[in-house]
């Protein structure tokens, strides 16, 4: 039995689910009370999570206007997570009518609501599909019909490496995304990192393992190597507020307890 009529079926309704949790934490209502009992231990374990996971919300605001300012039209959102406020394609469409957006989430939760928003909508796209397997997305229909990977495309990589325990496979996904971009293209990184909340840090660390989706921080150093073959664009790697803020809401006098960094790496042309 759900609790709701837009679960899709064969979920596990006592797993908390990554995806559902931090749409519970951004104000949506696709989570189940599992999901949001999660949210509320964690929270209590480190309470700056509600803030730490909306600014990482507006770092990807702000990338994806950097981006269109630059003109690129063509997005690849991989783990784009549950609709909410602000949804890459709807930034993109508000500033031109040629954009391309595709969509792509484990979550069936996310996929299927991305499907409802995006119904009629010919300029995006959602795929369900495993962003750790570069090769299966960039050949899927949904990117091969909706993208042109001859013309400059920016993948957005927002908050979901941090899933990706291994420090090797996340470069190593990075790099089977990069390989197959035109110079020119972008790759945005946003994910969290544990030495701004000290303890609690890896308390929460410690409580996501009971989630569908484990946790892993990585230092500044860790993220750095991420961007092996890219340009930094400035500022480089920060703190997720302090990058390139547009309001003096953006960033205040502590960044550092976003517990996130953010970048956002350019393939060199040649
Ligand atoms: C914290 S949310 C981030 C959502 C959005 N990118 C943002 O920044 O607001 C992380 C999302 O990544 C998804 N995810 C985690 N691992 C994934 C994987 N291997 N392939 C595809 N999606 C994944 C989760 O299902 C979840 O929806």
């Amino acid at each position: 039995m759900h609790d709701s009529a837009w679960m899709p079926t064969g979920l596990d309704p006592d797993v908390p689910s990554a995806a559902r949790v931090y749409d519970y934490f951004l104000g949506g209502h696709h989570n189940l009370a599992v999901d949001r009992a999660f949210a509320h231990r964690a929270a209590q374990a480190l309470p700056d999570l509600p803030l730490i996971l909306r600014t990482s919300r507006h770092f990807l605001r702000r990338a994806v206007h950097f981006l269109l300012d630059v003109g690129v039209t063509q997005f690849l959102d991989l783990g784009s997570g549950i609709p909410s406020a602000g949804n890459v394609h709807e930034i993109a469409q508000s500033v031109t009518g040629d954009s391309r957006v595709v969509y792509v989430d484990r979550d069936a939760v996310a996929i299927a609501h991305a499907g409802l928003m995006l119904e009629g909508d010919d300029h995006a796209v959602a795929l369900r599909a495993d962003m750790r397997r570069p090769w299966d997305v960039l050949h899927s229909d949904a990117v091969t019909k909706m993208l042109d990977l001859s013309q400059p495309v920016a993948v957005l990589l927002s908050a979901v490496l941090h899933f990706v325990p291994d420090d090797a496979e996340a470069q190593s996904i990075v790099a089977g995304y990069r390989g197959a971009l035109a110079p020119g293209s972008y790759i945005v990184i946003s994910q969290g990192t544990k030495e701004p909340a000290g303890r609690r840090g890896d308390d929460v660390i410690r409580l996501y393992e009971e989630t569908d989706s484990p946790f892993t921080a990585r230092d500044r150093a860790q993220f750095t190597a991420l961007f092996k073959g890219l340009e930094l664009v400035e500022p480089g790697v920060v703190y997720v507020p302090q990058w390139r803020p547009e309001t003096p809401e953006d960033v205040d006098d502590h960044p550092e307890r976003s517990c996130a960094f953010g970048a956002i790496g350019r393939k060199p042309m040649f």
